[in-house]
């Protein structure tokens, strides 16, 4: 197996969840000795692993344990789980910041980033994300659009996100989700995902040779609640006291699927896009370049673009901006 002592650990008893495996059967399976997997299991428990050791049993992963692993979320990728290669850290400041970084250094398309906790985690205008440890999905997925000779669309990829996490969301978890134009996931009009997707420039052309998708999903109820200025506007998949099994695993491995069937593989995802878009009909506040406009939102068209009219029955077509739709 390759890996250190504690991933390969970590990947059996996950495997095994709930179940005892014997210090002896672990030793041989990694060729250490027993000694060195009941440092590796200390070191384990002292990381926040929620593992059981009982003698003449051996160790088991808690069942309640809801870690990352890409071992789960590859295993339940039955189409495309050789295209991603998943690098799952537990503390980062923004799985953005990291992919930027391999990014420009030549890193593959469908490479994630995955993180525990963000300290930094960001949006869009200059917002934080939160991201309280093991609570939700922090996720920045590369495209290497310059490998594959494609231009930077960020509508497309943008919302061909939007589509993958909303649809995941659906599937696992059996909720009607709304999409905002553009990219923002809500569940009882509340806000549970939000997409910043960004460019990376080569140092070799200058050109935007890369995107990365981040995305942020509320998944499971903040221990100590949402913060103050986001609580009337925010909510998790799973609402308080109900935060059950292991999910957060089971939504990525879904996610990037879908994102494979509607990137790669040009899946068209219009039709249901438009169908989970709120804003159609309304009146809306949008930030088009700083500036605050009033508009009727007439529709959405086939590249994504809202089309709107204006006060003076102007009507124009917008690729990106920020919507505001409660007005009261
Ligand atoms: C928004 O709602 O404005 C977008 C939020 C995007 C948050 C995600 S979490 C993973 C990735 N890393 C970040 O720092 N931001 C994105």
């Amino acid at each position: 197996m390759k890996g250190s002592i504690k991933e390969n650990i970590i990947s059996i008893l996950e495997s095994n969840k709930g179940l005892f495996i014997s210090g002896e059967k672990l030793a041989s399976q990694l060729n250490v000795s027993r000694a060195a997997i009941w440092k590796a299991i200390k070191a384990l428990k002292n990381e926040g692993y929620d593992i059981y050791a009982v003698s003449n049993k051996g160790y088991a992963l808690s069942k309640e344990t809801d870690i990352l692993s890409s071992k789960i979320i590859k295993n339940n990728m039955p189409k495309h789980a050789d295209k991603f290669n998943l690098l799952i850290y537990k503390t980062v400041e923004s799985t953005n910041i990291i992919a930027r970084g391999l990014a420009i250094n030549g890193a593959e398309s469908g490479t994630v980033i995955l993180a525990e906790e963000q300290t930094s985690g960001y949006g869009r205008n200059g917002k934080s994300f939160f991201s309280p440890y093991g609570t939700g999905i922090y996720m920045s997925i590369i495209l290497n659009l310059k490998q594959e000779k494609k231009t930077f669309n960020n509508s497309f990829i943008t919302t061909a996100a939007a589509m993958a996490v909303s649809k995941a969301i659906e599937e696992i978890t059996n909720t009607n989700t709304k999409i905002k134009w553009v990219n923002d996931i809500f569940i009882n009009e509340k806000k549970v995902c939000g997409i910043l997707t960004e460019g990376a420039f080569s140092f070799e052309d200058g050109k935007i040779d890369y995107a990365i998708i981040g995305i942020g999903i509320n998944v499971n109820f903040p221990k100590s609640g949402f913060p103050k200025e986001i609580e009337h506007i925010a909510s998790s998949i799973h609402l308080e006291n109900n935060n059950k099994s292991d999910i957060r695993n089971l939504l990525i491995s879904k996610i990037l699927e879908n994102l494979w069937e509607y990137y790669f593989n040009n899946i068209n995802f219009y039709d249901e896009y438009k169908k989970r878009s709120f804003l159609i009909g309304e009146k809306v506040s949008i930030n088009i370049e700083g500036e605050e406009n009033i508009v009727k939102v007439l529709d959405i068209d086939r590249n994504f673009a809202l089309i709107v009219e204006f006060n003076d029955g102007k009507i124009d077509r917008l690729l990106s901006g920020s919507v505001n739709h409660k007005l009261s």
